[in-house]
């Protein structure tokens, strides 16, 4: 079973917490002693917004915004592969092929951020997409897909199942009224759509729950099913 997790930022380094991101790297090694093939993307979280925001009252143009997001999820990789030890490719790939290599080598790769305009759901989606992985889990702050934007409509109601075509409505949906929060961003819902890919989103800000719900398929979150 080969599996590709999303770790976003908020739930890996809500604050700067060596012991939380050893829990994370605990739960990913277990797994690999189980024989599961791991393919990990990590976000930027709180730093990333405060460099963003920062960058942003200095004058920089969102393309520059994007690259020290970028910057960013890239060193929270570091801290992952840090804790993974040998069992990680050294240095966050920077490509889906150097990340694929990686994984047929018998490495766990940990990718952040890609190109600008995209967030890591995206690459976590392509990445899953081009080793075909089994699964792609989303262990985020966002407890899984609803119905609307959770904190703007209070008949907001989170779907235990969904298609991928559904996704890409719902999420459609909630991508047009501005700043609101979606699980996962458009790009990675037309690419989890495209590529028919089993995919659950949950709540991760515990790393046990990433466990269970891929070894016994437990949790409290949305599966998206091809
Ligand atoms: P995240 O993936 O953490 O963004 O990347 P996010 O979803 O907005 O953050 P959370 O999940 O709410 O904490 C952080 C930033 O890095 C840039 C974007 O600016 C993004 O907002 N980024 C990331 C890219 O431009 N390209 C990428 O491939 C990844």
């Amino acid at each position: 079973m080969r599996a590709v997790v999303s770790v976003g930022g908020s739930v890996l380094v809500p604050d700067l917490d060596s012991g939380r991101v050893t829990a994370y790297a605990d739960v990913f090694e277990s797994l690999l002693d189980e024989g599961y093939e791991l393919g990990l993307v990590v976000g930027g979280g709180r730093v990333a917004r405060q460099y963003i925001g920062a960058a942003r009252n200095i004058g920089a143009n969102e393309m520059a915004l994007d690259q020290i997001g970028i910057g960013v999820t890239r060193l929270n990789a570091r801290l992952l592969i840090a804790a993974l030890g040998e069992r990680a490719a050294p240095r966050p790939p920077e490509s889906y092929e150097t990340a694929a290599t990686a994984l047929h080598r018998g490495d766990v790769p940990v990718m952040g951020g890609l190109v600008p305009a995209q967030t890591t759901d995206a690459v976590a989606a392509g990445l899953a997409e081009t080793v075909d992985a089994d699964l792609l889990v989303y262990a985020t702050s966002v407890a899984g897909v609803y119905s609307a934007d959770p904190d703007e409509d209070p008949d907001a109601t989170r779907y235990d199942e969904i298609s991928t075509n559904e996704l890409v409505d719902v999420i459609g949906g909630i991508e047009m009224s501005a700043g609101s929060n979606a699980p996962v961003d458009l790009l990675a819902a037309k690419i989890i759509q495209r590529s028919d890919t089993r995919t659950l989103v949950l709540d991760g800000s515990d790393p046990d729950r990433i466990r269970r719900a891929i070894i016994d398929g437990d949790h409290d979150g949305t599966e998206v099913v091809p």
